[in-house]
């Protein structure tokens, strides 16, 4: 069976899911994108997602085409197509298809395309081995809160990581981890508290970072929301990352030094714990 993608209000296989030349998303990376994890036929912090494209969309000045409901309606019937119950969605919304000119085209419908990827996020291998980060010059706009397409300072941050041997790179400013390439980042101090950097243009707002960070105060989990440098994580108890295709995944070696023992830590396996059992039960989560 062929993969089922949405493209402008129709349900189609991805070989008949034809974007026109001159899109602005292909032409200037003009365009916004969520990623969202299906579990157990949950979509998981749903509503978060949404209201983070609203926000992405309104910075940028791209009418939104849908309501959250119909936002969820997709989704939903996205993942039911394909069979999907554990994996990934990706949606965007491109400012539309116009003749190439960089102000805002007068007329054009933005774009909007789903899809899916099936994916193992529970039983997924770096959960239990964890996995290889190296750190690299944060080479981005401004705007980094915004959920922007334009990604190709990820794409070569992790790249150069996969050339390293490493599944992720953190970008560094000024000494400063500011976050994954795809990814926010953690780390445990020795007294076991969560570090992580607060919120600004200087990051993307991570929704598994926010729910995370709701669900650790509940079972008593100390915070410190600032900024750590590259010696702290270094030196660090635990490290870790989140994001909505991995939830939560141990970091064991930063720029080839073991973090501690070289092995995922507890503080780290009782947050993937928690977040997952959140993850396959929202509704209890809500209550
Ligand atoms: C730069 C960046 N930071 C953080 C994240 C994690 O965000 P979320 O938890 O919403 O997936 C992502 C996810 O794609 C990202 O691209």
């Amino acid at each position: 069976m062929s993969r089922i993608v949405f493209l402008n209000g129709s349900f189609l296989p991805i070989e008949e899911a034809k974007v026109p030349f001159m899109d602005r998303g292909f032409l200037f990376g003009d365009g916004v994108y969520e990623g969202i994890a299906v579990l157990d036929g949950n979509l998981v912090d749903n509503d978060a997602h949404l209201e983070r494209l609203e926000r992405s969309l309104g910075e940028v000045r791209i009418p939104n085409p849908y309501s959250r409901a119909e936002w969820t309606r997709l989704e939903e019937e996205l993942a039911r197509r394909n069979g999907m119950t554990e994996g990934f969605i990706y949606f965007q919304v491109t400012r539309g298809v116009a003749e190439r000119d960089f102000m805002f085209p007068e007329n054009a419908a933005p774009t909007v395309a789903m899809f899916t990827q099936a994916k193992a996020i529970v039983n997924a291998p770096a959960a239990e081995t964890g996995i290889a980060v190296v750190t690299v010059p944060d080479q981005r706009w401004s705007r980094r809160d915004i959920k922007s397409i334009n990604l190709l300072a990820q794409v070569l941050a992790k790249q150069a990581a996969k050339e390293a041997g490493a599944q992720e790179a953190w970008m560094v400013q000024d000494g400063y981890v500011t976050e994954g390439g795809s990814s926010s980042g953690f780390i445990v101090t020795k007294e076991g508290r969560i570090v992580v950097r607060p919120l600004s243009n200087a990051i993307l707002p991570g929704i598994t970072r926010k729910s995370l960070l709701a669900l650790s105060k509940d079972v008593g989990i100390e915070l410190e929301e600032r900024m750590f440098t590259v010696e702290e994580a270094y030196d660090a108890a635990e490290a870790f990352m989140t994001s909505a295709s991995t939830f939560v995944l141990p970091i064991v070696t930063i720029d080839g030094r073991s973090i501690c023992d070289g092995k995922p830590g507890p503080v780290t396996k009782k947050l993937r714990e928690i977040y997952i059992r959140m993850a396959s039960s929202p509704r209890m989560a809500a209550e």
